[in-house]
């Protein structure tokens, strides 16, 4: 029996953040992967049409499913921006194609929205339907710079980045369209398997930050080289497992990781609710 989250549609879950690189596209796929594998239905969506990881991705794993049958699938949509002669018809023509797909996406249990690492219109309209926000940074400061401006170690010398910006105005669009809320959760990916003073000054300036920003600090995961190697296959750690049979301890860290980011968003295991 499905856990299905006690709301009548599809919950909303994007990746965010204006800075490049810093995993949305790799922890998008593991989500709606581990989210599949829990037997709930997944629409994913690529808002970046540009580089298109998201879709790549995807592709892999539908070319690999010719040969393992059973390996879930999401329904997979890419959103490329409308390319009118003037910029304002261009947006309300994305803007009205989006509400759309959204709308036709009703029947499933999740959406998983990935956005590139820049600002652009159709990454804006995802934000606006967020349910729920993961912005993934690295363990940089440079990182924390483009969440928060920050001048020093104090907390209270901060000033909203861009990005803050952006999300805090498309939680007041979210909430004029329909009332509803974005629960933004912040956490860090790549973290040195060592602990490192900057780690930790990162982490306490993050919980210092989250009340003021508005976000929610979730667990991170850790630099692996298993989240590096499955692209081409299109496999996750969660399938790699399942595939081979063969687990390493790496293996069941990350899957822990998952785990973390799926009680984090109120999502219960299949394993948890036996
Ligand atoms: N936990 C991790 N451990 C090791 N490598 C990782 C991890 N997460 C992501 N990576 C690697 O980091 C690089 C950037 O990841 P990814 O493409 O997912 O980031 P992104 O935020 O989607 O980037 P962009 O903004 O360019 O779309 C990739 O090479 C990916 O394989
Ligand atoms: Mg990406």
């Amino acid at each position: 029996m499905l856990q299905k989250l006690g709301v009548m549609s599809a919950k909303i879950i994007v990746f965010g953040n204006q800075k490049g690189g810093t995993g949305k596209s790799t922890l998008a796929v593991h989500l709606a992967v581990s989210l599949l594998t829990q037997g709930f239905k997944v629409a994913t969506i690529d808002v970046d049409s540009r580089q298109g990881t998201f879709t790549r991705y995807m592709e892999n794993r539908r070319t690999t499913s010719l040969e393992y049958p059973g390996l879930p699938l999401s329904t997979h949509f890419s959103v490329f921006e409308d390319q009118n002669d003037s910029i304002s018809e261009s947006e309300k023509a994305t803007k009205e194609k989006f509400a759309r797909l959204m709308e036709s996406c009703q029947e499933f249990d999740f959406i998983i929205i990935d956005t590139p690492g820049n600002d652009s219109h159709p990454s804006k309209l995802a934000h606006s339907y967020a349910d729920v926000l993961i912005t993934p940074i690295n363990e940089s400061f440079i990182d924390l710079d483009l969440l928060v401006k920050i001048h020093s170690s104090d907390p209270n010398n901060l000033k909203p980045s861009t990005y803050a910006e952006m999300v805090w105005n498309q939680k007041k669009e979210r909430a004029i369209r329909d009332k509803g809320s974005i629960d933004w959760i912040v956490l860090v990916n790549r973290l040195s398997s060592v602990s490192s003073k900057n780690g930790d000054e990162l982490e306490k300036i993050l919980v210092a930050l989250s009340k003021r920003v508005g976000f929610r600090l979730a667990r991170g995961f850790k630099e692996r080289v298993i989240f590096k190697e499955l692209f081409l296959s299109g496999l996750t750690i969660l399938d790699k497992e399942q595939l081979s049979g063969h687990v390493t301890l790496s293996h069941i860290a990350a899957r822990q990781e998952l785990n973390y980011l799926l009680k984090t968003l109120n999502i219960t295991t299949k394993t948890e609710s036996n």
